[in-house]
C-alpha cells in the first residue's frame, strides 16, 4: 500500500511555511542593498509592479501544480504532461538549482551565523567602526572558518527537513516566522526613533525617477522572482502538501504581502541607521555585514541590537534553506521511493559537498583568486550568476509556458476555483501567464546574453 501523503496541518501552516521560504537572505540582505545601488523609490516602485504583475501569477502557477499533482516538481510536470516530454526538464532544473542555490547560501548564512555569535559574545561591537571592514574581509578569506559555520548551517537545515513535512517543515516556520516578526519589529521602533529615519523614507518611498535604469528595472523583475522563491520547484513542492479545498490565490496573496511588507521592513530598519551616521546607501553587498554592525558599534546597546539583527538573518535563512533541501530531498522520496531520513541526509550531505568551494571563494586558493585570475571571478560568484541569471528565468519561463499553453484548461480552471473565493481573477491570471510574463522573462534573459 503506497504511504498517504504528508499535509499542512493547516492553511496557516502552509501559508508561514511558504513566506519563510519567500523572506530570506534576499529580503533583508539583497533587498536594501540593490535598492541603495539603484537610488531607492523609483526602484522600490517598480519592484512593487514586478511582484504584481509577475510574481503573483506565476506563485499561482506553482501552488496550482503542486497541489493539483500532490507531486513534488520532477514528478509534477510529468503527471500533467508525459513521461518523456521535454516539459519534464523544468523539473530536473529546479532539482539542480536548488541544490546549487542551497551549496552558496549556506556560506552566507554561515556569516550570519558567525556574526550573531560574535555579537552575543560582544566582541564585534569591541571592535568598534574602524574594526568593521577589517573584520569582514577577513571572515571572507578564512576558509576553515567558512567550512564550519556552511557546515553547521547545513546541519541545522537537514535536522529540520529530517522531521518532514509536519514535524520538521511547519512546524519550525511557525516558531521562526513569528520570532522574526518580532525582532524586526523591535528594530524597527528603534530605527524610528533614529535622527534619519525621515531621510530613509524619502530615500525608500520618494520618486527619485531620475535614478532608474533599465538594468534596475530588469534587476528588479530578477529579484521579484528570487524573493518569493520562484522557479525552482520549492513552491511547487510546497504546494503538493496542500489540500484540494485550500485557496491558492488567496494563499499566494498572503505570501507576497508578507514577503514584501518584510523587504520593505528590513529596507527601513537598515536606512536610517544608515543615513543617521552619514554614510553611503550604495554600498552594495557589506551594507549588512559592515555598515550595519559599524553603526551597531555607536549605539547604546548596539551589541544587543547586532544579536538580534544577526539572528534574525540566519532565522530567515534557515526556513529558505529548508526550503531549498526539500526540492532535492522530495525528488528522491516521490521518485526513488527513499524513506525521508535517506533522502535528506544523502541530499543535504551532498549539497555540503558542493558548497566547500563556495566556502573558499574568498581566499587565495583554487576556488577563490586561483579562479579569478583563470576565468574572471571565483567559483561562488560564477554558482550565484548561473543561478540568478539563468536558472531562476529559464524555471519561471517553463513553469509559466506549461502552466498557459501546455495544461488542459479544463484541469486548470477547475484546480483554481476549488477553494478560492477569487474567481473573478482567473482570466487575468491566464493572460498574464500566456503572454505578459514570458515577455518579461524574455527580457531578463535577452539581458544576460548582452542583447538589451
Ligand atoms: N526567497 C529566498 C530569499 O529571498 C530564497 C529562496 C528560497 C529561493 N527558496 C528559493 C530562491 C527557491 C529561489 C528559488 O532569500
Amino acid at each position: 500500500m503506497a504511504e498517504q501523503r504528508a499535509h499542512w496541518g493547516s492553511k496557516l501552516g502552509f501559508v508561514l511555511a511558504a513566506a519563510g521560504s519567500a523572506v530570506g537572505l534576499g529580503n533583508i540582505w539583497k533587498f536594501p542593498y540593490i535598492t541603495g545601488v539603484n537610488g531607492g523609490g523609483a526602484f522600490v516602485f517598480i519592484y512593487l509592479i514586478c511582484i504584481v504583475l509577475v510574481g503573483l501569477p506565476v506563485m499561482i502557477a506553482e501552488i496550482l501544480l503542486g497541489r493539483a499533482t500532490q507531486k513534488s516538481t520532477v514528478s509534477a510536470y510529468r503527471a500533467l504532461s508525459s513521461p518523456r516530454s521535454l516539459w519534464v526538464s523544468f523539473g530536473w532544473l529546479g532539482v539542480a538549482g536548488s541544490f546549487l542555490l542551497l551549496s552558496y547560501y549556506s556560506v552566507v548564512a554561515g556569516w550570519a551565523l558567525n556574526y550573531t555569535w560574535l555579537s552575543i559574545t560582544g566582541s564585534l561591537v569591541e571592535r568598534g567602526p574602524d574594526g568593521m571592514a577589517p573584520l569582514f574581509d577577513s571572515v571572507q578569506r578564512s576558509g576553515s572558518l567558512n567550512l564550519v559555520t556552511h557546515f553547521v548551517f547545513m546541519t541545522l537545515t537537514v535536522l529540520v527537513v529530517v522531521g518532514g513535512v509536519g514535524q520538521g517543515l511547519e512546524r519550525w516556520s511557525r516558531i521562526l516566522m513569528p520570532a522574526l516578526f518580532v525582532m524586526m519589529l523591535i528594530l524597527l521602533v528603534r530605527g524610528f526613533s533614529l535622527a534619519g529615519f525621515g531621510q530613509a523614507a524619502e530615500f525608500v518611498f520618494g520618486a527619485h525617477t531620475d535614478r532608474l535604469t533599465a538594468g534596475g528595472v530588469l534587476e528588479a523583475l530578477g529579484h521579484a522572482f528570487f524573493t518569493l522563491s520562484l522557479g525552482m520547484g520549492s513552491i511547487i513542492t510546497y504546494g503538493s502538501y496542500l489540500r484540494r479545498d485550500d485557496d491558492i490565490m488567496g494563499a499566494a496573496i498572503t505570501i507576497s504581502v508578507v514577503d514584501t511588507v518584510i523587504a520593505l521592513m528590513a529596507a527601513m530598519v537598515l536606512f536610517p541607521i544608515i543615513f543617521t551616521f552619514g554614510m553611503q546607501p550604495s554600498q552594495g553587498p557589506g551594507l549588512v555585514f559592515v555598515t550595519m554592525p559599524i553603526a551597531m558599534a555607536q549605539l547604546p546597546a548596539g551589541g544587543f541590537l547586532a544579536a538580534i539583527f544577526f539572528l534574525l538573518l540566519v532565522f530567515a535563512a534557515l526556513t529558505s534553506s529548508i526550503s531549498m533541501l526539500e526540492v532535492t530531498a522530495s525528488y528522491f522520496i516521490d521518485e526513488k521511493g527513499w524513506s525521508r531520513e535517506r533522502a535528506t541526509l544523502i541530499s543535504g550531505g551532498a549539497v555540503a559537498l558542493v558548497g566547500i568551494p563556495s566556502a573558499l571563494a574568498g581566499g587565495d586558493g583554487f576556488f577563490g583568486a586561483g579562479m579569478t585570475q583563470l576565468v574572471g571571478s571565483n567559483w561562488f560568484s560564477v554558482a550565484d550568476y548561473l543561478v540568478s541569471n539563468w536558472v531562476l528565468p529559464l524555471g519561471g519561463l517553463g513553469i509559466s509556458l506549461f502552466m498557459a499553453w501546455r495544461v488542459d484548461d479544463a484541469i486548470r480552471h477547475d484546480h483554481f476555483l476549488s477553494g478560492s473565493k477569487l474567481a473573478f481573477f482567473y482570466k487575468a491570471w491566464v493572460v498574464l501567464l500566456k503572454y505578459f510574463v514570458p515577455f518579461a522573462i524574455a527580457l531578463v534573459l535577452l539581458h544576460a546574453i548582452g542583447v538589451v
